[in-house]
């Protein structure tokens, strides 16, 4: 599906900053919309996407070196506006005559910035308002037409402008929260520089998606592996929306759910928003295929693997599906697109439906592939899908197969899905279930010894896996309080048969990961 473009657009270049993402939702968070970029895109394929702005992002390299990532130098020609942040300060001057040296003093850190003399990006700061330093080079002569707006202790040059023609650059890093007025100098550069519109609003998203889609599909069918998670949920009522008895949901029972997931998802999707939902129970087949099996990623091949094939069978008995509807979001186009970082060896194989248009012929309609998640969030909160699934805890793809680590059997499922579930609801209850990441039960492969009443057991152990993160990739664990600790391991013993004990994972990603397999 193409790309949205009845809005004013920003064109962020991505030259591998940690913060390149940040910079985006920034520009989004007021209303305008952005886009990350290769940094090598050409200056005629830029031109073609018509943005108001440019953004260079910062970077970890260094411009002083020739491998380093440069862009097209045609961009200056364009007549648009350019911020150039650390890396992309340091470039532009570069590469419009100036001269960039290693700095005298690294500057990692906050600094505070001196103005030095009026301008529109830095219009309405405070002189000596804290910025966030990160950089070993530092702009040494500025080229010709710019002058310096800005210095801070160790940075002589630290902001810099060509007023004339709308190009300026920040040594600093303005789209994180440490430089205190780093929003306004963004918006300044948005609104008094670029002359930007703000239009990008998620109930205009929803207007555009739902013609863009109806235009693409027709009178064609649409299929949608939908799992109860928040962005197939909320994808299907965007689309249910746009096409009506001419979508199909298929929901796959794996029989590696947590307790009540399924009836819940048919509930709520198929008696509330009355959608074409094709409900298939795989139960028995998965856990045939999984029978005895403990490697992870043994587990997780076979998992996505009989996905495919249910999934491909329920389609085809449908007939006729030229579409599939897909919950891509834009981090993922980016990092897999990325000529920089992404990770370098699978930790663990993520299954998700990305194996299944090339086998099956059918065109991808992802509508949310230029969206980060905060903002189908929003796009379901407009739409007035209900919290409990807006805010749902993400799930891995496997299931509860990576959280019973050893064999996989409908006892040990059935053990781990009643713990599980008493730790969400205790969770819940305390409040703290938005606040957290994620937090379930892990179900051990050995037993222990326990008393109760006056009887010896020997029975399983539950963990408690509670943390907090931003996007999964790094996590800390969550200090619950105590009594709650003690509250969900009481519940438990009493309460779920075959369990004797319960731990509390303490451990960070990395070094260890979130889910145990
Ligand atoms: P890890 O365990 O790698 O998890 O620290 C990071 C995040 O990814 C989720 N996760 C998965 N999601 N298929 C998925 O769809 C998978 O195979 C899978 N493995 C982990 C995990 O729940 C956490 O949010």
């Amino acid at each position: 599906m193409n790309r949205v473009k009845a809005f004013d657009t920003i064109a962020i270049l991505d030259f591998g900053s940690q913060y390149t993402q940040l910079i985006a939702r920034r520009v989004r968070e007021f209303k305008v919309f952005s886009e990350i970029l290769p940094h090598d895109i050409k200056a005629s394929d830029l031109l073609d996407r018509n943005p108001r702005g440019i953004i260079l992002s910062g970077g970890p390299a260094s411009v002083r070196f020739d491998k380093s990532p440069i862009c097209d130098s045609g961009i200056f020609n364009l007549g648009i506006p350019v911020l150039g942040i650390c890396y992309g300060m340091q470039l532009m001057s570069k590469l419009l005559g100036g001269k960039v040296h290693g700095a005298r003093a690294r500057e990692y850190g906050y600094a505070q910035l001196k103005i030095k003399s009026r301008n529109l990006l830095l219009g309405g700061i405070k002189s000596g308002t804290q910025v966030w330093m990160s950089h070993g080079d530092e702009v040494r002569r500025m080229p010709k037409g710019f002058k310096r707006i800005a210095d801070t202790q160790n940075s002589s040059i630290a902001s810099i402008a060509d007023e004339a023609k709308g190009f300026y650059g920040v040594q600093f890093h303005p789209e994180v929260v440490h430089t205190a007025e780093g929003k306004k100098i963004l918006k300044n550069f948005l609104f008094k520089i670029c002359a930007a519109k703000s239009g990008w609003t998620m109930k205009s998203f929803i207007e555009d998606t739902v013609n863009a889609v109806r235009k693409e599909v027709g009178r064609d069918k649409l299929i949608l592996g939908l799992s109860g998670g928040v962005d197939s949920s909320v994808l299907a009522v965007l689309l249910n929306k746009a096409l009506k008895k001419n979508l199909t949901c298929i929901f796959v029972n794996n029989g590696l759910l947590r307790k009540d997931e399924a009836k819940r998802v048919i509930n709520t999707f198929k008696k509330h928003y009355r959608m074409n939902l094709k409900y298939v129970d795989a139960t028995a087949v998965f856990l045939k295929n999984l029978k005895g099996i403990t490697d992870p990623e043994k587990k997780r091949k076979i998992i996505g693997r009989e996905f495919i094939r249910v999934f491909e069978k329920a389609a085809k008995k449908l007939g006729g599906v030229k579409f599939l509807g897909q919950g891509t979001l834009y981090p993922d186009l980016i990092e897999s697109r990325s000529s920089f970082g992404g990770p370098s060896v699978t930790i663990k194989t993520h299954h998700n439906v990305g194996g299944l248009p090339e086998k099956m012929k059918m065109r991808l309609v992802e509508p949310f592939k230029y969206l980060f998640k905060d903002e189908v969030r929003l796009v379901g909160r407009e739409l007035k899908l209900p919290d409990d699934i807006i805010y749902r805890q993400p799930f891995p793809g496997p299931g509860l197969a990576v959280r019973i680590i050893g064999k996989i059997t409908r006892d040990r499922l059935s053990i781990l899905r009643e713990a599980d579930a008493i730790i969400i609801d205790e969770i819940k209850t305390a409040g703290l279930y938005r606040k957290i990441w994620q937090s379930f039960g892990v179900l051990l492969p050995i037993k222990t010894v326990g008393v109760m009443g006056d009887e010896r057991t020997y029975e399983n152990v539950i963990a408690i896996r509670t943390v907090k993160s931003l996007d999964g990739m790094t996590a800390d664990w969550v200090r619950l309080p105590a009594e709650l600790i003690a509250k969900i391991s009481n519940r438990i013993i009493n309460e779920v048969r075959g369990v004797n004990r319960v731990v509390y994972d303490v451990s960070s990603k990395p070094p260890s990961t979130i889910e145990w397999e």
